[in-house]
């Protein structure tokens, strides 16, 4: 058994991990309870966690040093799987240095201590944004990740040469894991899948912005959080996607959520937004090869998943 550290263990993917984590090992998770979105929910993924006593939780944010070295003075990691982040693509356009502090500031914090404590592997959540406007589909490891258009894939991306400068001084073993639109039960509330489900399911009017034909790779949670764990085995520092590989439009996506609550979505038809993706598309070779990623949950199923919990 291990000591894994997980930071944004509150959130939507961490909550997951510290979960399947547990089982097997002794998880100590982090995270600040920031204010992105209600509270109520990281509390009570932080509470569902801890039925497992290999769980500890402790409030802290990965900004203050001082309190994440204590933490790790006192448990002596194997292995970090860093997934706390300031999230919000769009968002993070409007205000950049709650973004900067946190996704770059944060991961240097824990880089460094990683290194003073002899931690080994360190596995990290980055995203699909950083791909930019690719043309080339799908997107590929090797493809050009030097163009992200908006700040948070920016901060994403310097989180990845960050972690590439420890892994060549220090030997640590680095997964840079790029996650392809993650949804599932627990779903975070400013993304598509839960707007569109609150506010059909309410009777409510939905905005949809362009024709509806911007396809998504939609990852779902239940198929990806093993691939994070098994991350923590990978050796040197490879960059791997954990995506869909069957990019699905999101007039699609609509419907699939109209059929399972049984109610038609009433559509507010805008244009598109600036720097909207046409389409993000995961090449999974690399994850199959070396995480055994194998994408099961269909988009219907997924809907159905998301659907069951949220009625609950
Ligand atoms: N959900 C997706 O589709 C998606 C896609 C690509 C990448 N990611 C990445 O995956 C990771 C998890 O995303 P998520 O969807 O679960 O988001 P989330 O917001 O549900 O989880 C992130 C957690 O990090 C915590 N956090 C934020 N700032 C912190 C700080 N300073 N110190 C400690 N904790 C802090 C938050 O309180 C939150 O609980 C993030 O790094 C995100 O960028 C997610």
């Amino acid at each position: 058994m291990n000591n894994i550290l997980v930071t944004g263990g509150a959130g939507f993917i961490g909550s997951w991990v510290c979960e399947l984590l547990s089982k097997r090992h002794k998880v100590i998770n982090i995270d600040n309870f920031d204010d992105y979105y209600d509270l109520s929910w990281k509390k009570t993924n932080v509470k569902k966690a801890l039925e497992n006593p290999n769980c500890t939780f402790f409030k802290a944010d990965i900004r203050n040093f001082n309190k994440l070295r204590e933490i790790f003075a006192e448990n002596g990691f194997d292995g970090i799987i860093h997934l706390a982040a300031r999230v919000g693509i769009r968002a993070s356009a409007e205000d950049l240095l709650p973004y900067w502090d946190v996704n770059v500031k944060g991961v240097l914090n824990l880089l460094q201590l990683a290194r003073e404590f002899n931690a080994k592997n360190f596995v990290f959540a980055s995203s699909s944004s950083v791909y930019g406007i690719n043309n080339k589909i799908p997107f590929s490891e090797a493809d050009n990740v030097n163009n992200p258009i908006f700040p948070y894939a920016a901060t994403k991306r310097a989180r990845e040469l960050m972690c590439y400068a420890y892994h060549h001084l220090y030997q640590l073993n680095v997964a840079c894991l790029k996650l392809f639109t993650v949804c599932g039960p627990r779903g975070r509330p400013d993304m598509a899948p839960y707007k569109f489900t609150k506010l059909i399911s309410a009777g409510k009017k939905i905005e949809l912005y362009g024709d509806g034909t911007t396809k998504r790779a939609y990852t779902f949670i239940a198929d990806i959080v093993s691939s994070i764990i098994a991350a923590l085995g990978i050796k040197g520092c490879e960059t791997i996607n954990l995506g869909n590989n069957k990019p699905i439009e999101l007039k699609y996506l609509i419907s699939v959520i109209e059929d399972c609550i049984g109610k038609k979505a009433k559509v507010i038809q805008k244009p598109m937004q600036p720097g909207e993706l046409l389409i993000t598309w995961a090449n999974i070779r690399k994850a199959k090869e070396l995480l055994n990623y194998a994408p099961k949950v269909g988009v219907e199923e997924g809907v159905k998943m998301f659907w069951d919990w949220y009625r609950s």
